[in-house]
């Protein structure tokens, strides 16, 4: 029985035998995450002391620049996750390919591999704004044993066992499902415990914010552009209040508490937006369905999109229910 005030230690211990086929091992991977969660927020919390913001001078796949902390929370949920053999195989937004976890050994019998963007909304960094980290966690199809392949990788986002944020802000926040219900701990930092304090979060099914960038307005499709005319024209319950951070982990993290939306469509210049599939998207799908939320990329639920590519962008749709069903009968009316 969980109960406000319950460590998270506490509270992976007694919900341990609730996950299905429970061995203690995705127990053992979010206590894992936990401890890489209050190293990576002890270096945030210090990145306007010390000389470790700005671009560190690699660029990522995906042609961004990497900030320094972008390198440090991979490095640290990297070897966290591997030097305690915890999971047999690791994805990450910052890594050019899928990492294989003790691939030569036999003996590695880890079931679970893991999708994650360690530092979300890195932009925000050096302004002092709320980041996260975004994690994913999926059963291998491929026999354990043997090493992993693209394949364990490629899973829709329906297939997740786990997946879950860290949001380092005002406070630092752990916020996860196991398919059981969403629920967010706060870091006390006096003590360094995360301690239960948003049991069974839900999205309230009515909201009055949308968060979107609004300055890609022009590139949108016709049917976005139609919603956020929605949003701004004058009823009873509308004009809605516009609220983007431009960290997704932040702009989820609110929209779930008071209610609302947050769009990253397709445009003209980003033809898939540009939110990843794997390490942004399906968690937050995931999370935002526990949560009695919906997501999609406009017409197609986002958990059902099948993926070809690790780091594969999708158009996303995320929020309360009937806010969401809403920007999706905009986006089907104006393809007709
Ligand atoms: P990341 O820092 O991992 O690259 O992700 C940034 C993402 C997301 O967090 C945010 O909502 C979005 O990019 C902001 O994009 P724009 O600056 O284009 O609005
Ligand atoms: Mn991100
Ligand atoms: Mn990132």
């Amino acid at each position: 029985m969980s109960r406000k005030n319950q460590t998270l230690g506490e509270f992976i211990i007694e919900n341990q035998t609730s996950f299905k086929y429970s061995s203690g091992e995705l127990s053992r991977l979010i206590n894992s995450i936990r401890l890489a969660a209050k190293v990576v927020n002890h270096e945030v919390n210090k990145a306007g002391l010390v000389d470790i913001i700005g671009a560190a001078g690699d660029t990522n796949i995906q042609g961004e620049d990497q900030q320094k902390l972008d390198v440090y929370a991979n490095e640290k949920f990297i070897q966290t996750l591997t030097k305690r053999n915890i999971v047999c195989g690791i994805a990450s937004e910052e890594e050019d390919d899928f990492i294989s976890i003790n691939s030569q050994d036999e003996n590695n019998q880890n079931k679970y591999i893991v999708l994650i963007d360690p530092l979300d909304g890195s932009s925000n960094i050096d302004v002092n704004v709320s980041v996260g980290t975004i994690f994913s966690v999926y059963r291998r199809v491929t026999p354990v044993g043997t090493p992993v392949t693209l394949a364990d990788f490629l899973q829709k986002g329906s297939q997740q066992v786990a997946a879950g944020y860290v949001v380092y802000g005002t406070s630092t926040m752990l916020v996860y499902t196991t398919g059981d219900g969403v629920n967010g701990f706060t870091l006390n930092p006096a003590i360094g415990s995360f301690y239960l304090s948003h049991p069974d979060m839900q999205f309230p099914e009515d909201g009055n914010i949308y968060s979107v960038n609004e300055g890609n307005y022009i590139h949108f499709p016709q049917g976005i552009k139609n919603y956020i005319k929605y949003c701004q024209q004058e009823e009873e319950d509308r004009p809605y209040t516009s609220r983007y951070i431009g960290s997704l982990v932040s702009d989820f993290h609110r929209n779930m508490i008071k209610g609302g939306i947050y769009l990253y469509p397709q445009s003209s210049k980003n033809p898939n937006g540009k939110l990843r599939l794997l390490y942004e998207c399906n968690p937050m799908a995931f999370l935002a369905e526990q949560a009695n939320g919906k997501s999609s990329d406009g017409f197609t639920r986002t958990m059902d999109v099948v993926p070809t590519e690790l780091h594969q962008r999708v158009p996303f749709v995320c929020g309360s229910k009937n806010m969401v069903e809403k920007c999706e009968e905009f986006m089907r009316k104006a393809e007709q």
